[in-house]
Formats: C-alpha cells, structure tokens, sequence
C-alpha cells in the first residue's frame, strides 16, 4: 500500500497516529466544562475581601482561581461562566452600566449573559448560585 491509498483508506485517528499526532491534545482542562461552568462546585465567604464588590448593586467580581463571573443584580447574585461565547476568552472581563465587556474583540453582555453586541452570538452561560447566609456555592 503506498502514502496514498494508506491516507484515503485510513480513519482520521490513524492518519493522525501516523503523523505522530495524539487526540489526547484536544482534551479540555478538567475544572473547566465545556460550557465555560465549573465542574465541581466552588464555595466562598462573602465577607472576604476578595467579595467585597458584590456588597454594592453593579458590583461583580472574577472568581480568583476559577472561570466564574459572579454579579450583584439588584441584590441578587448571578453566576456564569467566564468562558466568552465568541471565541473562549476567559480573564478577560470588565463592566460598565450594567453589561459585560470582553475585551478580547468587544462582545457585551447584559446581567442575564445574553448578547448585547457581537460578535458573540450566543449567551454566556448561566450557573447555579446557592446563598446561604454569607455562604456562596456555585455549580
Ligand atoms: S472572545 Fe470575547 S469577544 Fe471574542
């Protein structure tokens, strides 16, 4: 069989084999689900000082460790994951008049995550927030 009836014949994961390729490159960082959430759940005090901008309505923060954007909404407190729709920027956030600013190419969304300006065009995707107290849980 020669290069070329092996190529046309062959399954995509051996023409990959082949070329020294693994699939195992294309797998996605296990704390982080596909949908830009979490999958395992984060909790914090919103009494530490890394919280203290969802005492004020507007206020918001980016999770510390995890891809998580969390806002006071009129005092209720909304999670989503930080993982922008357009093209998977995920640090890289700022608001202003109650909309979300990825800085990456300009995509805006409102405190519900849905598209306010592209080139987004899907909505942010929206996590389970749990307050008990001063107790946070997420996801
Ligand atoms: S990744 Fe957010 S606008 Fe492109």
């Amino acid at each position: 069989m020669n290069r070329n009836e092996f190529l046309k014949n062959a399954s995509a994961a051996t023409v990959l084999a082949y070329f020294g390729i693994s699939l195992e490159s294309c797998s996605i960082d296990v704390d982080e689900a596909p949908s830009g959430g979490v999958q395992k759940s984060i909790e914090f005090n919103l009494n530490d000082v890394a919280y203290i901008p969802l005492e004020n309505y507007g206020g918001w923060v980016l999770h510390p460790s995890e891809n998580v954007l969390i806002v006071n909404d009129d005092g209720d407190l909304k999670a989503f994951g930080s993982r922008c729709t357009h093209s998977g920027c995920t640090r890289d956030w700022d608001t202003s008049n109650e909309i979300f600013h990825c800085s990456c190419h300009g995509s805006k969304f409102n405190f519900e995550g849905e598209v306010v300006t592209g080139p987004a065009n899907a909505p942010l995707t929206r996590l389970t927030l749990v307050r008990n107290g001063d107790i946070v849980t997420i996801g």
